[in-house]
């Protein structure tokens, strides 16, 4: 009676069930995957946010397919605050950057097609893709050489019905940004290749390692076809509000034909609320006071994560240049799965195991930055005890 875009089966995994379990029993659990600023105790101007959702011109319904001008010019404008100028005319809005994808996959792809995605990476895709009746194909970032990209393996992946490369930058939960040099071999290689490159940006603001020179796509020469996606719910730290967006760039004749399919495929659905649109300027407006709060608690909750495993002998915090997640790498044995089975089950902390992110090498844990920093304390504490010792096993 179901269609296969949905999952055959959707029972719960070991982890779930026993952080259910525990839920039940009423005992305490301390969650180091929470990733909801909303939830984590980080102070935001919370008046200001609501004042902005006042506007009278919400008694209207004026509807345009690419979203309020108004709403794009502010979004133009942040990323030109950001070293990267856009052309409003080249964005479109959607409710999230979960629906952009959506988007995307109506954009380029027939039923049965497919995307390549970064291997490890964020876990949603599949689930994306599949309810576009899109495939989803892998290709590596290889930890050995800090997260570039396996070419071999990518070209390998590439078929006759390939549309896409996706690429997360900075990737979650790698903290990685995407190298110079692998923006040069993409932009060649998909525009040999007839292919479109998508890059997910929701991090990019999110830069901890002040070394690092991120380059965004927005601001690639290409010669394909390159979106952009972004939106609130991590530049402003505002999930709730549900805006994403989308920039279309690339040689403008491409473009061109790309957004009038859009804005085709956009008109019908018009997801916006009007509230959102007319306090998104606003919004944007006070993002950079909300990023510095959030950047704040993931460079401490990092430190703290480093203290407390500093001088352990297999526990390792990978270093992150961007984002809001941490990656640990620990033993192979126990597996990343069974690790955070017995944290909840022994200590009540929660952790993701890295196969939620399919990586292929078992040993790692992933850990929100996010995480308020005396939890972050205990629960490393935890980890750290618990990867070390596996006599507890
Ligand atoms: C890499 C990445 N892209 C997109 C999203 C979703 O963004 P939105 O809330 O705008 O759909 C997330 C959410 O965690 C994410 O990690």
């Amino acid at each position: 009676m179901f269609s296969r875009r949905t999952p055959r089966s959707l029972a719960p995994n070991r982890l779930s069930e026993a952080l259910a379990r525990r839920r039940r029993q009423g005992l305490p659990i301390l969650d180091l995957t929470r990733s909801n600023p909303t939830q984590c105790g980080i102070e935001l101007p919370s008046e200001a946010i609501l004042a902005a959702l006042g506007d009278p011109r919400v008694l209207s319904y004026e509807p345009e397919p690419k979203g309020w001008l108004g709403a794009r010019e502010a979004v133009a404008a942040h990323h030109a605050a950001q070293g990267a100028p856009v052309d409003p005319d080249r964005l479109f809005l959607a409710a999230s950057t979960s629906e952009a994808y959506s988007w995307t996959f109506k954009l380029l792809c027939d039923p049965g097609d497919e995307v390549l995605v970064p291997c490890p990476s964020y876990p949603l895709f599949e689930c994306l893709g599949a309810l576009d009746g899109v495939a989803v194909r892998h290709y590596p970032l290889l930890p050995e050489l800090d997260w570039a990209i396996g070419r071999d393996e990518l070209e390998a992946q590439i078929t006759p019905r390939t549309r896409a490369i996706l690429l997360v930058n900075p990737n979650n939960p790698t903290g990685s940004f995407v190298h110079h040099e692998d923006w040069l071999y993409l932009t060649d290689l998909a525009a040999r290749r007839r292919l479109a490159i998508v890059s997910d940006e929701v991090f990019f603001d999110y830069r901890l390692d002040r070394s690092v020179r991120p380059v965004s796509a927005l601001c690639l020469d290409s010669e394909a076809l390159v979106l952009t996606l972004s939106g609130l719910s991590k530049i402003a730290a505002l999930p709730q509000m549900k805006l994403g967006w989308m920039h279309l760039g690339g040689p403008s004749a491409l473009v061109a034909e790309a957004a009038e399919r859009m804005e085709w495929i956009a008109d019908a659905y018009l997801p916006v609320s009007a509230p959102v649109l007319f306090a998104a300027p606003r919004w944007l407006s006070l993002a950079s006071q909300a990023r510095e709060a959030v950047i704040e608690r993931c460079r401490a909750v990092q430190a703290t994560f480093d203290e407390a495993c500093a001088g352990a002998s297999v526990v390792r915090p990978r270093r992150v240049e961007g984002g809001w997640s941490l990656l640990m790498e620990g033993p192979r044995s126990p597996t990343g799965a069974d690790l955070a089975l017995q944290l909840i089950e022994k200590d009540g902390v929660l952790i993701q195991p890295g196969h939620y992110y399919d990586f292929a090498n078992e040993g790692f844990v992933v850990a929100s930055l996010l995480t308020p920093p005396l939890e972050a304390c205990a629960g490393a504490t935890a980890l750290r005890r618990c990867w070390t010792n596996p006599s507890d096993f």
